[in-house]
This record gives C-alpha cells, sequence and structure tokens, in this order.
C-alpha cells in the first residue's frame, strides 16, 4: 500500500510540478512589471515630495546664485541613500548645480521616450535610474528645472526576491495540490475497491452506505449478474440431481480450476509396505482420512506426500521416493517422505499427539506441549513443505492438506507458491478459544492455516469455535457473515464440508449375501446362527469411548440377564500411537475391563466381549458389519467418524442398527440412528438393547433414511465443494485482479 501510494504520488505530483513550473515561468516577468510599475509610481511621488521640500529654500538661495549654499542643500539631499544625484538647470538649459554623482551625460536634455513623452527611467551605464524633472517657478518667473536622480537598483533587487517568492510559493502550491489530489484520489479508490469488494462478497452496498458510490453504479450491473451466473453454475453443479461421482469431481476439476495438478499432503500414507516373511504385504491404515481422500485422489490422480512409515517403504519407491499406487491398478503417485526417529518422536508422537490431540478433542487428558517437539513440528512441515514445493509442475497447483499434522505448512507453500489454490482440512474437532489458548504456540498455528485458501471443518460448530480462536488471538479482518478471514494480505475462507466414504459400488452384493456372511461370521465365532452381535470398530484411543461402550455392555447384562450367552459385542481395536504412553494405559485399561466383565459373565466357551487388538483389511471388516446386528460408535468427542458411515454403506439389505454418540460430526447428519451421551452408561446400555430387539420393519425405515443419505452425501461430494469454492475463490480473485488495476487506471485518469 505505502509503494502504491508513493507510485501514485510520483505520477501526479511530476506532471503537476511541471505544469505549475511553466505557469511560474509565464507569469514571473508579468508579476516583474508590475512590480516596477508600482515602484516607478512610488519614486514619482516620492521626487515629488522632494521637490517640494527643496522648493522653498531655492527659491531664495537660486536669484541670489548662492552657490554654497546650493551645493550644500544638494549634498545633505543625497544623504539619502536612494536618491542618487541633484541638479538645477537654468530656463536656456545649462546645468548651473549639481551633486558630483550627477551624470554628465544626462546634462540638462528633457528626457523623452520615443513617443516624445517625458521618460522617467534612463539605463545608464552605472545602472537603471528614475530621472525627475520639476519646474522651479516664483511668483512670475520661470527660474530652471530641478532635476533628481534616483538609484533604482534597489528595484532590482526587490524584483530578483520577489521572483524568488513567486517561484517557491508556485513550487509549494504544486507540491500541496498534488498532495491533496493523490489524498482524494487515494480516498476515492479506496472507497469504490471497497463498495466492489462488497458487491462481490455479496453485501451489495458497503456497510453503511445507502447508495453505491457514483464510480461503482455503472459496474453494480455487471458484477451482479456475474455473480448471479457463478452462484446459478455453481448451484447446478452442486445441486444436481446426479450423484456426485468420480467422473463428475475429475471434470470439475479440469473445468472449474483448470487444475491438471493435484497435490495431497498427510502424514498417513494410504498404502503402507511392510516386511513379512513371504516379502513386502501392503495394508490400509486404519485411518478415516485414508478412508476417506483415497478415492478422491483416485478419481483426480496427481501425488500424494505423506511419511513412508512401513518397514518396506523404501524398498519400493523409485530413486525420486515415488510409487504409483493403488499397487493392483495404479491411477496415481504416493511420494514418501522419510523422518527420522527424533522427527517422527517430535513432531507426530509428541507435538500432534501428545499436544494437539488432546488439545481438540474434550476427552479429559491433559495435552503436554514440549519446546522440543515443537521445533520438531516446525522442522517437519518444513520439510513437507519443501516436498509439495518440490513435487508441483506449475505455480497454482491445487493443494488438499490434511489435518493437525500439518498446521503450519499452509503459510509455508502459499509464501513460495502465492498462487497455488490451499485447502486444508481439519480432520478432528477445534476447540473453544479459551481451551486453544493453552498452546503455546497459538499464534503460530493460526497464522500457518491462514495460509490456506479455504480452511475446512466437519461442523459449523467448529468452523464457529475457529474463527472466535483467531478473533481472540489474532489481528485480523473476519466478515461473519461470508465466513472469511483476512490476515496478512490473504483471504481465508473457513467453512465447514463434512466429509464421507465412497459409496460402494457392489451390484453384486444383495441380502442374501449378507445372509450368507451373517451365518459364515457366526461359525467362525463358534456361536449359533442367531446369535446377537454388536460390532465396534475403532483405532485403539482414548477418545473413541471404548471403556464407556463396554461398561454399557456389562450394564445390559445386568439389566438383561436374558441376553447373556446370546450376546457378543465384537471389538476391532486397530494399534495405534501404542509408543505413547497414553495410548499404553489406556489398553491396559481396557484389557483389564473386558477381562473383567468376561470373567464375570463368561461360561462354557462364552465370552461377552471379543476384543481384537489387531490390524484388520477393509474386507473382513465389512464381514464384520454386514454380520452384525448392530454398530456400536460412542466416541467421546470425534471430528466425523466415519466407521458409522461405513457401516451404514454396508448394509445394501436395510438391516442393522447404528449407535451414535452424540459427540461425533456424524449425529448431525444420521439423524435415525439411537443417539446417546457415552458418558450416560444407563443410557447407552438402554439404546444397546433397543437396538438388539428393534423390529426388522424399523430397522429398515431408519437404514432406508440414512442410506440415502451417505449415498447423496459421498466423498465426492465433500470434495467437490472444497473445490467448488475454491475455483469461486479464484475467480473472485482474478475478478479483484482485473478490477483493482482498472480502477486504478480510471481513478488516475480522471484525476489527471
Ligand atoms: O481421525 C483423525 C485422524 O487424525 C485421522 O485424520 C487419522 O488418519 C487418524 O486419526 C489416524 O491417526 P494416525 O494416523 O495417527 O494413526
Amino acid at each position: 500500500m505505502p509503494f502504491r501510494s508513493f507510485r501514485l504520488s510520483i505520477r501526479f505530483i511530476l506532471p503537476l510540478a511541471i505544469a505549475l513550473g511553466m505557469f511560474a515561468y509565464a507569469i514571473v516577468p508579468l508579476v516583474d512589471n508590475l512590480t516596477l510599475r508600482w515602484f516607478v509610481k512610488d519614486l514619482d511621488t516620492r521626487s515629488q515630495l522632494l521637490a517640494s521640500a527643496l522648493h522653498e529654500p531655492l527659491l531664495d538661495y537660486i536669484p541670489e546664485q548662492d552657490r554654497k549654499k546650493i551645493e550644500q542643500l544638494f549634498n545633505r539631499s543625497v544623504q539619502d541613500e536612494r536618491l542618487y544625484a541633484v541638479a538645477f538647470c537654468d530656463p536656456a538649459g545649462t546645468l548651473l548645480y549639481k551633486t558630483v554623482t550627477y551624470p554628465p551625460t544626462l546634462g540638462c536634455r528633457m528626457l523623452q521616450n520615443r513617443n516624445g513623452r517625458p521618460q522617467s527611467l534612463v539605463q545608464l551605464p552605472q545602472g537603471s535610474l528614475h530621472v525627475a524633472q520639476n519646474t522651479l517657478e516664483s511668483d512670475t518667473t520661470r527660474l530652471g528645472t530641478l532635476i533628481l536622480v534616483h538609484d533604482m537598483s534597489f528595484i532590482e533587487r526587490r524584483s530578483a526576491d520577489t521572483r524568488k517568492y513567486v517561484i517557491s510559493l508556485f513550487a509549494l502550491l504544486a507540491v500541496v495540490i498534488s498532495l491533496i489530489t493523490v489524498f482524494v484520489a487515494h480516498l476515492s479508490w479506496r472507497g469504490w475497491i471497497s463498495a466492489v469488494k462488497g458487491i462481490l462478497r455479496g453485501d451489495i452496498l458497503p456497510k453503511g452506505q445507502s447508495t453505491a458510490p457514483p464510480e461503482v453504479r455503472p459496474l453494480v450491473g455487471d458484477l451482479k449478474t456475474l455473480l448471479h451466473e457463478m452462484n446459478i453454475e455453481r448451484r447446478v453443479q452442486s445441486d444436481s440431481p446426479q450423484l456426485w461421482t468420480p467422473d463428475k469431481l475429475r471434470s470439475l476439476l479440469h473445468e472449474q480450476l483448470a487444475g491438471d495438478e493435484v497435490l495431497v499432503v498427510s502424514n498417513r500414507e494410504p498404502y503402507i509396505h511392510v516386511r513379512t516373511p513371504q516379502g513386502a504385504d501392503v495394508r490400509r491404515p486404519a485411518s478415516g482420512l485414508v478412508t476417506a481422500v483415497e478415492p478422491v485422489m483416485r478419481a483426480c490422480s496427481g501425488t500424494w506426500i505423506a511419511h513412508g512409515s512401513g518397514s518396506a517403504d523404501r524398498d519400493t519407491v523409485d530413486r525420486n521416493d515415488r510409487v504409483p499406487v493403488p499397487p493392483a491398478r495404479p491411477s496415481y503417485t504416493l511420494r514418501r517422505v522419510w523422518l527420522s526417529r527424533e522427527e517422527e518422536q517430535g513432531y507426530y508422537y509428541g507435538f500432534a499427539n501428545e499436544g494437539l490431540w488432546p488439545l481438540c478433542h474434550i476427552a479429559h487428558v491433559r495435552p503436554v506441549f514440549r519446546s522440543t517437539d515443537w521445533e520438531q513440528y516446525v522442522a517437519v512441515n518444513q520439510r513437507f513443505a519443501d516436498a509439495v514445493i518440490a513435487e508441483a509442475r506449475t505455480d497454482d497447483p491445487v493443494v488438499l492438506v490434511q489435518d493437525y499434522h500439518f498446521a503450519l505448512l499452509p503459510r509455508m507453500v502459499s509464501e513460495v507458491l502465492p498462487r497455488a489454490t490451499i485447502i486444508t482440512f481439519w480432520h478432528i474437532p477445534w476447540p473453544n478459544p479459551e481451551s486453544f489458548g493453552i498452546c503455546p504456540w497459538r499464534e503460530e498455528i493460526l497464522e500457518g492455516l491462514l495460509g490456506s485458501t479455504i480452511l475446512g471443518f466437519h461442523t459449523p460448530f467448529h468452523c464457529k469455535n475457529f474463527i472466535e480462536t483467531v478473533d481472540r488471538y489474532l489481528e485480523t479482518r473476519i466478515e461473519h457473515e461470508a465466513s472469511t478471514i483476512s490476515y496478512g494480505g490473504k483471504l481465508t475462507q473457513v467453512e465447514y464440508y463434512p466429509i464421507s466414504i465412497a459409496w460402494p459400488d457392489d451390484d453384486d452384493v444383495d441380502a442374501n449375501t449378507i445372509n450368507v456372511c451373517r451365518t459364515e461370521m457366526r461359525n467362525a465365532l463358534g456361536v449359533p446362527p442367531n446369535h446377537l452381535l454388536a460390532i465396534g470398530v475403532d483405532r485403539l484411543d482414548y477418545t473413541k469411548g471404548i471403556i464407556e461402550r463396554f461398561q454399557a455392555v456389562e450394564r445390559l447384562l445386568e439389566l438383561h440377564p436374558e441376553l447373556i450367552g446370546r450376546f457378543t459385542m465384537v471389538q476391532i481395536a486397530a494399534p495405534s500411537r501404542s509408543s505413547l504412553d497414553e495410548y499404553q494405559n489406556f489398553e491396559a485399561r481396557v484389557r483389564a475391563l473386558v477381562q473383567r466383565i468376561n470373567k464375570r459373565f463368561s461360561s462354557a466357551g462364552y465370552e461377552p466381549i471379543l476384543f481384537k487388538a489387531e490390524h484388520h483389511d477393509t474386507d473382513q471388516v465389512i464381514r464384520y458389519y454386514r454380520a452384525a446386528d448392530v454398530c456400536t460408535v460412542t466416541s467421546l468427542h470425534d471430528g466425523m467418524n466415519l466407521v458409522a458411515k461405513e457401516f451404514i454403506a454396508a448394509r445394501k439389505d436395510e438391516r442393522g442398527v447404528l449407535i451414535l454418540s452424540q459427540f461425533t460430526g456424524a449425529a448431525r447428519e444420521l439423524h435415525e440412528a439411537l443417539i446417546v451421551n457415552p458418558y450416560h452408561v444407563e443410557q447407552s446400555a438402554e439404546a444397546l438393547y433397543r437396538a438388539l430387539t428393534m423390529p426388522d420393519g424399523e430397522q429398515r425405515e431408519r437404514m432406508r433414511g440414512m442410506r440415502t443419505r451417505v449415498k447423496d452425501n459421498n466423498v465426492y461430494r465433500w470434495a467437490g465443494h472444497m473445490l467448488l469454492d475454491a475455483s469461486r475463490l479464484r475467480q473472485r480473485e482474478r475478478i479483484m485482479t482485473k478490477i483493482h488495476s482498472h480502477s486504478r487506471n480510471k481513478s488516475l485518469r480522471r484525476v489527471v
């Protein structure tokens, strides 16, 4: 801004100064002439007065021809510094008396100009002189002419001074007028720009104004039309009755964003190569993030940058650390970043999972913040940012940044690639400002995230918490209606995009297949065909409410002992972050609880809880979903929870009941689930009972509603909405830039 003002000033001041300079140059001779005339008039009057003063004594001395007295009188008179000489001529034109200073060349001739008029100014070698001739008469006799000669050099000096003042005055005027002009132009330019921005934001008129400024009015119509067209286009895209599909997402990316290039950054990689005695095996991690983003990447291609954490990861990459995936049918590139043990410890286990994770989840585990972890977090974010920059083939890629592991990366990337569209998605909840405030590096985290073009959360509540946190800790401009934050010249759209899953393409699955799956699972578990099964699928994490779930099972069996031996809770628990004390303690507590409950209710090979703390692949998990009567999601706090949606997607038979914690993002969409407060053990036990005894008709009705919703609000829609918003922002940014340069030229032209 200051630079632009400076350039504007130069562009205004120079021409104005030149114009005023030329004007001053033309006006100085006029001023000279005028002042000269004033001074000559002044000397005429002065000569008149002097002549009058000399008149009386001369009337006495001339007739007596008293030379001595006359010359004394004359010499006294010329003591006045401006009166240069005095002389007296008789009527015949003979010079009778004079001071020594009287120029001989003047003599007694009557001075006349070319037109024969008496001339008062003469130019002699000694300089300019003013000559005044006064006739001296006694009562009736003309005695002669008294000549008074004034030095004009002081007038020249004054005239030079006046010229100097006039020129300085004009120079000063030039500067003052230019500055006022620039100031006024600047104000009207800013008003103009803010009015246009207001229209683009949809305010139509800037706040507090009843009408748009007159200069903007001709544009309002055009801009409104443009915005309207953009909105219609967007609505058509997003609300199309057509299902969001990979194809639709792909074409959106290419048509709306002209984006040939999508880069994803996440900590967790979508495919992990692990060493086994049989060679390298590929695993899919238990990660909601991977479940959601992987289908998007399959649709869009591009490069996914992630931490190479598998034991055989290095063996499977090329010399650029890249590997094409999915292994069976590659459609995008996985670029692995290697971390040292210290880096992983500080950045992933330390800052991300002992600091930010408990900070953002209300699960009553105290966050731990260490400076050494923070240093690693900064360094690893920089390493991944460098990888993004290195992988980008263009200067405006679409970068999808995933989760709390990379809060600093958006700003790091945008500083090097300012034209990049950076969409950051925060997969976990965002706490209120007070809770977030305990993070010692809260400002840095917020600044880093505000390097994003779009910052996405699962729910409006998390967006609100984020905006309030920014408002509390940073100096920014927040537009609440538009949900944008402007910080350091960068505009970030904060929006909620409920994440989802790819709806399965399972034409071959029918109710019969599901029944077969149900029977096979019960056989495998060694229970009778009508045995009631509940399933829980989670990472072994203290936020998932696994303890509360088992307490609910215990209470269920207490309240409904008829279910003992007829009901089993199968808990799949994928090991997670197990090198952290908190997770080890949690696992120990879970195992102890399972043991206690199983001991309490077991009989002849029956145990009410089957705790399977090991990795399960996707197909195995789907088989459990299909075989179960109930799926339990009892997180104490969860951004979304995709297990709930995966269960629904797996139930093509429209059977099965979902028990869902009210503290998940999913509870805002899946109203037909049995919503519980997991801290209320009785309530959860009741919900379990209700689910296990729910009539088929009710199950179908509930499941049908949820299936329609999850199918429509699938992950392509999630990504599509973010990309549409990004494309809208990119378009808006382009229009702003155009208006900006257009308005500047226009206001300059108007002022000049
Ligand atoms: O659900 C939140 C989340 O961070 C996901 O985004 C992530 O993939 C998942 O937890 C698993 O965590 P981790 O990658 O640490 O095993």
